[in-house]
C-alpha cells in the first residue's frame, strides 16, 4: 500500500436544508467538519455516539463507520433510509445530508442560512480604523 493511499482526503459536505458547505476529511467525522461552520443550531452532543442528537441523513455520497451506532439512536428501518449518526461516520466522496435529529427544527427555521462570509483579518482591520 503506498503512502498517499493512507492520506486523508478533503472532501465537500453540503448541509441540504441551509445550503452550507464545508470541508470534511475522510478521517474525521461529518460532526467534526460541520462543527468548524460556528452556526447556532448544530446538533451537537456526546459526540461518541450515546445521545442520537446529531443524527443526519445521508441523502448522496458514501460515508464509513468510524465507530458503532446504536440501534437506540438510528433503527434498522432509518439506517436502510440512509440515516446514521455523524459524530460515528465519515465521508469517503462528497456528501450531501439533511440535519435529522432533535435539533433539526433550527436548520428547518433558518438559524443555519449561509450569511455572508466571515471578513478577513484585513478587512476587518480596515473597518476599525
Ligand atoms: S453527538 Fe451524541 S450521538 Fe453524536
Amino acid at each position: 500500500m503506498s503512502p498517499s493511499a493512507l492520506a486523508p482526503e478533503r472532501v465537500q459536505v453540503t448541509i441540504a436544508q441551509t445550503g452550507d458547505t464545508y470541508a470534511c476529511t475522510t478521517d474525521e467525522s461529518l460532526l467534526e467538519g460541520m462543527l468548524r461552520l460556528g452556526r447556532k443550531g448544530i446538533p451537537v452532543g456526546c459526540v461518541n455516539g450515546g445521545c442520537g442528537v446529531c443524527k443526519v441523513r445521508v441523502l448522496s455520497g458514501q460515508v464509513r463507520l468510524l465507530g458503532p451506532v446504536s440501534s437506540a439512536h438510528v433503527s434498522a428501518q432509518e439506517r436502510a433510509n440512509g440515516y446514521t449518526l455523524a459524530c460515528r461516520v465519515a465521508p469517503t466522496e462528497a456528501v450531501r445530508l439533511e440535519v435529522a435529529g432533535r435539533l433539526n427544527k433550527p436548520f428547518s427555521l433558518g438559524w443555519g442560512k449561509p450569511t455572508a462570509p466571515p471578513a478577513t483579518p484585513a478587512i476587518q482591520q480596515l473597518k476599525e480604523t
